[in-house]
């Protein structure tokens, strides 16, 4: 199958910002040893948040809500999703990287290993199926990246605060209030968030799973909250029963990475199943 890559993308390749959480919030490590991550120890990395934070503006999030929320890019089944979506290759040594169908295995068949329910393996397989924003055409900056609401005063705990100064939402007085356009308590999923692969998804799949695996999709790059407490002044009792979800589903996204490929060819049967329980033959993109 053809493949695409983008000029002048900050980030060698998607995964890159993985490996880079995966160091950032490595077992054991302290908050101040999160924040040895600076400019000079991963440029790729901090000119990829620096263009993230310069360009996500509420003006943005609401246009790519209108443009990717209708579900107007065609019908395709899961399968297809991840197939486009391995069309997204990088440039690194073949020999060890892990195609993105396999990095979406490797999550859920840990998954399946410590007999986790049969929707939370679902959601494993297709965390990272928004990712073909990139194919779509949209840069590194408006796919991945720690995700936070729009509208209100960003939050220190999110990486890199100090690229928000050049975000022209700083010159609006009211996006810049703790509650911003927001009420009190108003719910996380009445927030627009930072525009990127978890809240598409979490559109994709919405008419179908429930509350625990939706919250999975669409917050789990939302570290300023699942793992600084951040927003909380946002949140209802609601959004802290599933954030318990949302832990447990980050450890196994973290670091569920290991070096043996899965055998797709041999799991496929199972996931056939697993799809046909819960999602209609294609679905809308
Ligand atoms: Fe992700
Ligand atoms: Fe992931």
């Amino acid at each position: 199958m053809a493949t695409q890559t983008l000029p002048h993308q900050p980030l060698h390749d998607l995964d890159e910002w993985d490996d880079f959480l995966e160091g950032r919030y490595k077992e054991g490590k302290s908050e101040e040893e999160f924040r040895v991550y600076d400019a000079t120890a991963t440029p790729g990395v901090a000119e990829f948040y620096r263009q993230n934070h310069e360009n996500m503006t509420v003006d943005y999030v609401l246009a790519k809500e209108a443009e990717y929320f209708s579900l107007n890019k065609g019908q395709k089944t899961i399968w297809e999703a991840a197939e486009f979506l391995n069309t997204l290759v990088d440039d690194s040594d073949p020999d060890t990287d892990l195609t993105q169908i396999e990095h979406l295995l490797q999550t859920s068949e840990a998954m399946r290993r410590d007999n986790q329910p049969r929707w939370m393996i679902l959601t494993g397989f297709i965390h990272d199926l928004g990712k073909c924003l990139c194919l779509y055409g949209e840069p590194q900056w408006g796919v991945v990246g720690d995700t936070f609401p729009v509208g209100c005063a960003w939050s220190n705990d999110i990486v890199f605060p100090e690229y928000f100064a050049k975000n022209p939402d700083r010159l609006v007085p009211r996006y810049q209030t703790k509650y911003g356009i927001y009420e009190p308590n108003c719910g996380i999923e009445n927030v627009h968030m930072s525009f990127g692969h978890d809240g598409y998804i979490a559109e994709v799949m919405k008419p179908y799973l429930r509350d625990e695996s939706l919250y999975m999709l669409r917050f789990h790059s939302f570290y300023p909250w699942h793992k600084h407490g951040a927003y909380d002044h946002l949140c209802t009792e609601k959004d802290r029963s599933m954030l318990e979800w949302v832990l447990k589903f980050n450890q196994y996204d973290l670091y569920s990475k290991g070096h043996t490929k899965p055998n797709l060819a041999e799991l496929k049967p199972y996931y056939d199943d697993l799809f046909a329980e819960f999602l209609p033959p294609t679905l809308a993109w």
